[in-house]
């Protein structure tokens, strides 16, 4: 008889003591998020219903207009993590600025930051294909008692305890770490349990995807165009294969699994690329070298990189170690 799997909720539990802070509040945390992913999956889900069940008005209950879904992740996952004595602090990439849980939080115990993408790839919802929510955490700097600052979210990537994903897809998942490899979760529908269906989860050294919108050729460095043309060359394992779904979480999770490498460069049109350092880069990265891969912005490992600022664009060269290290060999080359 095959082994039941274990739930989330019970590998949380399970591993809360291999955490070098044991108090529980990073458990309740992933916990919360737990909770929301499921608030948003269930919208997400229902994104092609929104105009029919709207017209039987069964939504809408105060009469507001339906929502984006990317504001509504936004304030289900906002809202779900301040209402526990955990977060002293959100920064968002739909927020201008960082939110101080004061509400809460009147004193100023509470330890931890998070930053989140709530919807990534959110131009793929209108045409039912793979969106995701990308989530980092780190331990505060500013003393305990006193106001969260600035300080507080421009760590370097280094200092996460946390960093995870959902991905809504074919199915949902949720993938994390804390800093003790990489696990994933899938959602059973039918009861709302999430189960350990990917443990510990592994980049292959090398891989035979490049993941670019290749469409941007053009304003490419040279260093990549270089490396664009080695993948595409037929020699050894190569051509490679090309594949570029749009939302960064869903070409992740498939390059993790399958090995493959995702770039979003700087180009002529934008010097820094488009993908945020603390949204996005950041916690992908802390997922990739924990699972044996590699993420860096051509020259240095992306999780060396002071932020300066809290919506920081950065390129973003992520996937499997020798892919990556490939194609910062042709970087270093194009100087
Ligand atoms: P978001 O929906 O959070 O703004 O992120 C979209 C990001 C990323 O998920 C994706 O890989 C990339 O933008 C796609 O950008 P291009 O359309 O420029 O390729
Ligand atoms: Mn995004
Ligand atoms: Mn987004």
């Amino acid at each position: 008889m095959s082994q039941r799997k274990q739930t989330l909720g019970e590998f949380i539990i399970e591993n809360q003591a291999s955490f070098k802070y044991t108090s529980g509040e990073l458990s309740r945390l992933i916990n919360s998020i737990r909770l929301a992913a499921k608030v948003v999956n269930h919208e997400v889900n229902k994104a092609g219903l929104v105009d029919i069940l709207g017209a039987v008005g069964d939504t809408n209950i105060q009469g507001e207009d339906q929502q984006k879904l990317d504001v509504y992740a936004n304030e289900k996952f906002i809202q779900t993590m301040t209402k526990r004595n955990i977060v002293c602090g959100i920064a968002s990439e739909e927020e201008d600025d960082f939110i101080a849980i004061n509400s809460q939080d009147e004193n100023h115990q509470n330890k931890y930051v998070v930053l989140i993408d709530p919807l990534d790839g959110s131009s793929n919802i209108d045409v039912n294909v793979s969106v995701g929510t990308i989530f980092s955490i780190y331990r505060r700097v500013t003393p305990v008692g006193t106001p969260v600052t600035i300080e507080d979210f421009l760590q370097k990537g280094n200092q996460q305890v946390a960093a995870g994903y959902v991905v809504y897809g074919t199915s949902t998942m949720i993938v994390y770490t804390t800093g003790d490899g990489v696990n994933g979760f899938t959602l059973n529908p039918a009861i709302g349990t999430f189960y350990l269906s990917h443990p510990n989860m592994q980049f292959p050294e090398n891989g035979r995807i490049y993941s670019v919108n290749e469409g941007n050729y053009i304003h490419f460095p040279k260093g990549i165009k270089d490396y664009i043309k080695y993948c595409q060359m037929e020699e050894g394992d190569r051509p490679y294969t090309s594949r570029y779904i749009g939302s960064l979480v869903s070409d992740f999770h498939r390059n993790m699994i399958k090995g493959g490498i995702y770039m979003y460069p700087k180009s002529s049109t934008a010097s820094n690329g488009k993908l945020r350092l603390l949204y996005e880069c950041n916690p992908m990265a802390f997922l990739a070298e924990q699972a044996n891969g590699k993420a860096s912005d051509g020259f240095e490992r992306i999780m060396d990189i002071q932020p300066t600022e809290l919506h920081q664009r950065v390129p973003f060269i992520c996937g499997s170690k020798n892919m990556v290290e490939k194609a910062e060999e042709f970087m270093r080359n194009a100087e």
